[in-house]
């Protein structure tokens, strides 16, 4: 594996399963009544958020403590960077702390890249900009991989507000590399310009991609990122790319749904499909812990044995 985690398209087929395996591992540890375990005794991770973020900064927070790691959390709001220190400085004065891993969430997609070229510890992209978002791609197939048990020829439909979304590129890529069959649903407004080279199907029809669908992962419609109208009003988004209980009927029997959260409950989603049995966004939030242990794990004492000498 590199040493830096900033895409999955940088991830080979066996650097992403050997992640997921790692995790896999790690969730025995997990139902367990005392959760740590020594691996990166002596260890800093430093969570880096100049974005807002509820789960994924407590999610690497909860990650690094169960590994022993000691844990810096740094947030724009309140930080030097309110007084216009650039991104640059504060990591020399990260790296003069001795951060062996510097997680980082910044609304400038390149950021993570950036910051990489300037720290000599492990950066972890934790979301930059419109970009990507590999560890929730992670934690989304691992999430796959535990109810469904495998990813190979799956199909998998991505929908609603992928221009905006880490989350969608980040999946795209990852459940590509695994073999997986994904279609990005969504009204041409909000696609990407560049689409046409993503690994994956497009389709502006969601009724004619449900039935066929294993996995239908919704994204969260991004109304802090947009600057025009890119849908006539909330209620005729929700009518043609909502998931609500119409439409979930549609699906067949096995098939499971999906949302990185926050939800706009309502719109992309009803309140009925994601509290549904086979909504797994409860399981996404609590296997996002575990990946992202394994994804801190091998970034950093990848030689050592993730379990050895705890049982
Ligand atoms: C996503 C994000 O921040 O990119 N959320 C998350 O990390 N769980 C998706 C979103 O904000 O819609």
């Amino acid at each position: 594996m590199k040493r830096h985690l900033i895409s999955t398209g940088d991830l080979t087929r066996d650097d992403a399963l050997l992640i997921l395996d790692t995790a896999e591992e790690l969730a025995r540890v997990s139902q367990r009544s005392i959760k740590k375990l020594p691996t990166l005794r002596g260890r800093t991770v430093v969570n880096l958020f100049f974005e807002d973020s509820t789960r994924t900064r407590i999610s690497f927070e909860a990650a690094a403590k169960r590994l022993s790691a000691d844990v810096i959390n740094f947030s724009a709001k309140g930080s030097s960077v309110s007084k216009g220190e650039s991104l640059k400085d504060t990591a020399l004065t990260l790296e003069a702390m001795g951060a062996d891993a510097v997680v980082i969430r910044h609304s400038a997609s390149g950021a993570p890249h950036r910051l990489a070229t300037w720290v000599r510890g492990s950066v972890v992209n934790a979301g930059d900009g419109t970009h990507e978002h590999p560890t929730q791609a992670l934690l989304d197939a691992f999430s796959i991989r535990r109810r469904l048990g495998r990813l190979e020829g799956l199909k998998i439909a991505v929908v609603g507000d992928v221009l905006h979304s880490r989350v969608a590129r980040s999946n795209v890529l990852l459940l590509h590399t695994l073999g997986a069959e994904v279609t990005l649903v969504a009204p041409p407004t909000l696609l990407p310009v560049a689409v046409g080279t993503w690994p994956c199907q497009i389709s502006y029809d969601l009724d004619a991609v449900l039935p066929k669908s294993d996995v239908v992962m919704m994204l969260r419609v991004q109304l802090e990122r947009m600057n025009a109208a890119y849908f006539p009003s909330a209620r005729e988004y929700s009518r043609r790319y909502g998931l609500d209980r119409d439409r979930f009927a549609r699906l067949h029997d096995d098939a499971i749904v999906m949302h990185p959260g926050p939800m706009n409950r309502g719109m992309e989603i009803s309140a009925e499909v994601a509290d549904s049995p086979r909504s797994t966004i409860v399981e996404q939030v609590a296997n996002g812990v575990t990946v992202r242990m394994a994804v801190l794990y091998l970034l950093l004492g990848g030689s050592e044995p993730a379990i050895g000498g705890a049982e």
